[in-house]
């Protein structure tokens, strides 16, 4: 995956980017989406490494603040910061997302990329993210959904997922627009984009296989080998989504 801790976003089936720049784009997307102005305050909820808000950082000029709950991953990404020479503009912290200590109205805009499919709750993170939000802050979310209907051997990929990747529950759409509104954000714009980023499922599957000696020596033969086909399966279960949205804190 390289330092994105997230999918990747690819044009169309014809277009053969790799997974690095695949990442990017999706990067770039949730970059646009919000459109943050050169010296405003940005906060990155569940950071992974910082790769994304650095780059946030070089292409918008903001300051960014990442929370994550891994230590090791709040020391990875301060250290990429200081090496990029962006430690005065992007720096992490561990911080539970859905009890943050930042002030009410502290923050110009929020995104939370591929984080919170990871959360206990997520209506009350949304809640957390509108209270440090200042009225017109805009939020930009990337996360893995569920899309019904669901059948039982789509529903037994989706547990798979809950079970292995430290996922509590996937969200529907339907779910984010009702928690969205409930939480005091407007001029909500969602988009499906599974068709354009779960490619990144696959492409996981080929990289996890070149080093399946690795993992059987990890998990075992009999749960390596289950975990590859789960891996597979999951590529072209189309109940496994993924969704892109864009909201502003009335
Ligand atoms: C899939 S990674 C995405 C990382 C990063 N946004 C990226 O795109 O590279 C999910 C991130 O969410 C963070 N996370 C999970 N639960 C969290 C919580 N309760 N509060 C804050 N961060 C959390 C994880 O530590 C991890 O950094």
């Amino acid at each position: 995956m390289g330092p994105n801790y997230h999918y990747g976003y690819w044009e169309n089936d014809a277009d053969d980017s790799s997974i690095e720049v695949a990442t990017d784009r999706l990067t770039d997307m949730m970059i646009s989406g919000l459109a943050a102005q050169a010296g405003q305050r940005v906060l990155d909820v569940g950071c992974g490494i910082g790769h994304p808000a650095l780059r946030l950082v070089r292409t918008s000029d903001v300051n960014v603040v990442g929370i994550s709950v891994s230590h090791v991953q709040v020391a990875q990404a301060n250290e990429l910061a200081a090496a990029a020479g962006l430690a005065d503009k992007a720096t992490f912290q561990f911080t539970d997302a859905m009890d943050m200590s930042f002030p009410d109205d502290s923050f110009d805009a929020a995104w939370a990329f591929e984080s919170m499919w990871h959360m206990p709750d997520r209506g009350q993170v949304l809640s957390e993210i509108a209270r440090v939000l200042r009225p017109g802050g805009r939020l930009a979310i990337a996360d893995v959904i569920e899309r019904g209907p669901v059948s039982p051997e789509g529903r037994k990929v989706l547990d798979h997922v809950c079970e292995n990747y430290a996922v509590k529950s996937l969200a529907t759409i339907d779910e984010y627009r009702t928690a969205l509104a409930a939480n005091g954000f407007v001029d909500v714009e969602i988009r499906d984009i599974s068709d354009n980023s779960c490619r990144t499922l696959a492409v996981m599957a080929d990289a996890v296989e070149t080093k399946r000696d690795e993992l059987v020596a990890l998990v075992g033969e009999e749960q390596a080998t289950s975990l590859l086909a789960f891996m597979r399966l999951s590529a072209v279960t189309p109940e496994q989504g993924y969704l892109y949205l864009t909201a502003v804190r009335a």
